[in-house]
């Protein structure tokens, strides 16, 4: 059959669909699948979170995944080729977890410092997060898994993100907002994009013009434009706009209510058949994917390396690192971080990781036996129950023991438990099941008196060695998911525990039946001691060995999806705790563990400041891989780091009666810091490495429809590195508002030590134009100035200095 005819087919059987049944196809089946249809040949379609891993479509702990570092630590490789292989190890990924299409990559920009999600996003660069993003949908959808760029568009914050207004130019729209993804969508073609919560310019983005102009119309979006999760709001706005499918379903707003508005002439069914079409599209897509191989293979290795790819070296006094070859004989590794390491940030985005290396159990590895590595607590983020680190608990060989229990009580099924922490959809539990029994052996590393308990909503209760210590009712609180996943209360209670020795702990939790899922997880809290006696436990450690490691960071309750931030400030005691022991050891080196910027006041008092952002499961390993120089510190920042938060160009994310402006326009990022003092504590680009490079040349050159820069780049240390190369523009006698230079071009190259090369970077021409509301695009007839630069500080420098080229904006 020709695609002609199957096409002919198609449209006869979807004009002789009825209305209902079409309606029906348009919003979800349940919370990660579409609806399929025989009569169509419309299989169901099957998404999933993402973009980090691929959390799969079962909500059931029980399936792990890779969890690769978060989208800033990806974004701090520069490297295109890097985040297309990591596309095609989760196109692996998906097709493990029986998944179709994968929720991201997450490209709005960072525009202010504070915004929760920041940790997701790449950058505050349009090009770069762009340019990244495309080489990731291209690698997942190589091998036949779908991608969905999100969040359309400028979805910027988190406070009040399903009623924010965001209102902002054209022309800022145009060229930072918009252009990662036109730049997606031209060069990667992604089977699906995914409408915000906010509103734009006066309309929610599951209502706005926008996804028909420019996204599918101007620039050939063939795919399906589907709802973020809960953000259609209307039934004929939303059914009259560009939006395709609403998530999860069914939306009642597009149930009856939507079969009746075509009913009475207020939507055209032509606009349901529109829809129907391109999740026609969608569907043959995923079929055609799911007949392509794709040969499984271990995601371990390309998380070490991206890991240790991103992660960025903000000081190195004195080159403290690499740690090897000569020593050290012994390492303090101090800090809350150090033993409840982030390795991917919180909200839809988080994955439930395969395995994870924790920093300690890195060292070890890679150290062996003859070096001591001690680990310190230091600072608390935080009150209340922690989770059991691996190794507090086990049973059987494995973390946990699960039994099943129908509501009489009897066991319907025994399992070992992956996880403390379960989560379970309605298809995760047995049949019949109503209760579960979490049961395991818990060794505490302290005597003293601890709390024992869990967290989660439903009826649990809690038992050491046969014996009650907790018990509570919640049942009534299971209707909202925000709450059932991240604010559920702890319940705990006490319990004198001796150093080394096991205690049966047992959880029997009964969820609430009528809800679509549940979480419950068991807590532990050690007895504590008061700060200052932790930092004076620190700062013995510290002195006690040659090497300090202080890991610091954020936890989920202040960086996380569903909230911004308040502060940079690190919670709790940290920053007390980290100049304690840069004063008892001067060979510290802090290792910040967060997915967005913190005010970090003892930055120059350090020997080495790493920045390992969310590194995903191999962070130990990476991070041992880093410290002793095995492989080096291959990042620079995608985003500029301000000293205080007051210093950053934009401070506050709370719309004012519904709205937030817009008002710095196209000067977001380094482009806002160049017009303002005082400078940042590190600009975008930054970053150091453990060898030198040096360009000795500079010119550009005609290439394809524009321009590229050539330069030559010498390794002129003693051991191999990647180059970075960024190429800054500005336009002094523009007669257009342009910041004072901006990013125009980038690329990598590897070189060994005294290797020289000639790296082209190509300059695309989208990066020299200016949107006018008028015409559109235009490319000025005026001299632009080039430069490569180390980073975004160095620019103005670079293009006054003499390796600077001039482009007048001609086209061979
Ligand atoms: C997030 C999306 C996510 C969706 C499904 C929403 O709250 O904004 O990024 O893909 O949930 O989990």
């Amino acid at each position: 059959m020709t695609a002609t005819s199957l096409d002919a087919d198609v449209e006869h059987a979807l004009s002789t669909l009825p209305l209902e049944d079409k309606v029906a196809l348009i919003s979800g089946d349940g919370l990660w699948s579409t609806r399929a249809d025989a009569r169509l040949g419309l299989p169901r379609v099957i998404v999933s979170d993402g973009p980090v891993g691929v959390r799969g479509h079962r909500e059931n702990e029980q399936h792990g995944s890779a969890n690769f570092p978060s989208g800033t630590g990806l974004a701090a490789s520069w490297d295109r080729s890097l985040l297309e292989r990591i596309g095609r190890q989760l196109a692996a990924e998906a097709r493990r977890a029986e998944v179709d299409v994968v929720l991201g990559p997450t490209i709005n920009l960072h525009r202010s410092p504070l915004a929760g999600r920041n940790f997701e996003c790449y950058s505050e660069d349009p090009l770069l997060t762009g340019d990244l993003a495309a080489a990731y949908v291209t690698g997942i959808q190589s091998l036949g898994i779908g991608a969905c760029p999100k969040h359309f568009v400028a979805n910027e914050a988190e406070t009040d993100r399903t009623k924010v207004n965001n209102v902002l130019a054209a022309r800022t729209l145009r060229e930072a907002y918009l252009a990662p993804f036109e730049n997606v969508v031209r060069n990667a073609r992604p089977w699906m994009v995914m409408a915000a919560y906010n509103g734009v310019n006066g309309a929610p983005m599951t209502e706005n013009a926008l996804v028909a102009e420019p996204l599918k119309g101007e620039w050939g979006f063939d795919g399906a434009v589907v709802s973020d999760w809960h953000a259609v709001y209307s039934t004929t706005g939303s059914a009259l706009a560009a939006t395709d499918l609403a998530m999860p379903g069914p939306e009642k707003l597009w149930g009856a209510a939507l079969v009746e508005a075509v009913r009475c002439g207020q939507v055209a069914e032509a606009e349901i058949d529109r829809k129907i079409r391109r999740l026609l599209t969608l569907g043959r897509r995923v079929t055609a994917g799911r007949n392509q191989a794709i040969n499984p293979s271990d995601a371990g290795p390309l998380a070490r390396a991206a890991a240790a790819a991103g992660t960025v070296l903000l000081e190195n006094r004195d080159g403290v690192l690499p740690l090897r070859p000569a020593g050290p004989t012994s390492i303090a590794l101090i800090g809350p971080a150090a033993l409840e390491p982030r390795t991917q940030g919180g909200g839809s985005a988080s994955v439930y990781p395969d395995y994870t290396v924790p920093p300690a159990a890195g060292l070890r590895n890679a150290l062996g036996e003859g070096v001591r590595v001690t680990t310190t607590q230091g600072a608390w983020l935080a009150d209340g129950l922690r989770e059991p680190r691996p190794g507090e608990c086990t049973f059987d060989g494995a973390p946990v023991q699960l039994r099943w229990l129908d509501a009489a009580g009897a066991v319907l099924e025994t399992q070992a438990g992956r996880l403390t922490t379960l989560t379970r959809g309605r298809t995760g539990v047995p049949a019949g099941a109503a209760a579960v029994e979490l049961s395991t052996l818990f060794t505490p590393h302290l005597s003293g008196s601890w709390q024992l308990g869990y967290k989660g909503i439903g009826l649990g209760e809690v038992t050491v060695d046969g014996v009650p210590v907790a018990t509570a009712d919640s049942r009534d609180r299971a209707g909202n998911l925000e709450e059932v996943l991240i604010g559920a209360p702890d319940v705990s209670g006490p319990v004198e525990l001796t150093a080394g020795t096991a205690i049966h702990v047992a959880l029997r939790f009964t969820w609430a039946g009528d809800f679509m899922l549940f979480r419950v997880g068991l807590g532990v809290a050690e007895p504590r001691l008061s700060q200052d006696a932790e930092i004076a436990a620190a700062v013995q450690a510290a002195r006690e060995a040659e090497v300090a490691v202080v890991m610091v960071g954020t936890s989920g309750a202040v960086e996380s999806e569903g909230f911004d931030r308040t502060s940079l400030r690190l919670p709790g005691a940290q920053d007390e705790l980290v100049a304690a022991v840069i004063a008892a050891n001067p060979r510290t080196v802090v290792v910040v563990n967060a997915g967005a910027p913190v005010e970090m006041p003892w930055r120059h008092d350090a020997a080495a400041v790493l920045l390992v952002w969310f590194p995903g499961m191999e962070m130990g390993n990476a991070l041992a891989d880093v410290l002793l120089g095995a492989v080096e510190p291959g990042g620079h920042l995608p985003t500029t780091w301000p000293a205080v938060l007051a210093d950053a160009p934009v401070t506050t994310t709370a719309p004012r009666d519904g709205e937030l402006a817009y008002t710095e326009g196209v000067h977001l990022g380094h482009r806002g810091w160049a017009r303002q003092e005082p400078a940042p504590a590190y600009w975008f680009g930054h970053g150091l490495s453990y060898t030198t490079f040096a360009v000795s040349a500079f010119s550009l050159r005609h290439a394809g429809a524009g321009v590229s820069a050539v330069l030559t780049v010498k390794n002129t240390g003693t051991r191999a590195g990647k180059y970075v190369a960024q190429v800054y523009a500005s336009a002094p006698g523009s007669e257009v508002d342009r910041p004072a230079f901006w990013l125009a071009g980038f690329g990598t190259v590897q070189l060994a030590a005294g290797e020289s090369a000639d790296l082209e970077v190509l300059l695309p021409v989208r990066s020299f134009e200016y949107w006018d509301e008028e015409t559109g695009w235009v490319l000025e007839p005026t001299l632009f100035q080039l430069a490569p630069a180390s980073d975004a500080g160095q620019a103005a420098g670079a293009l006054a200095g003499p390796l600077a080229a001039h482009w007048d904006g001609a086209i061979a």
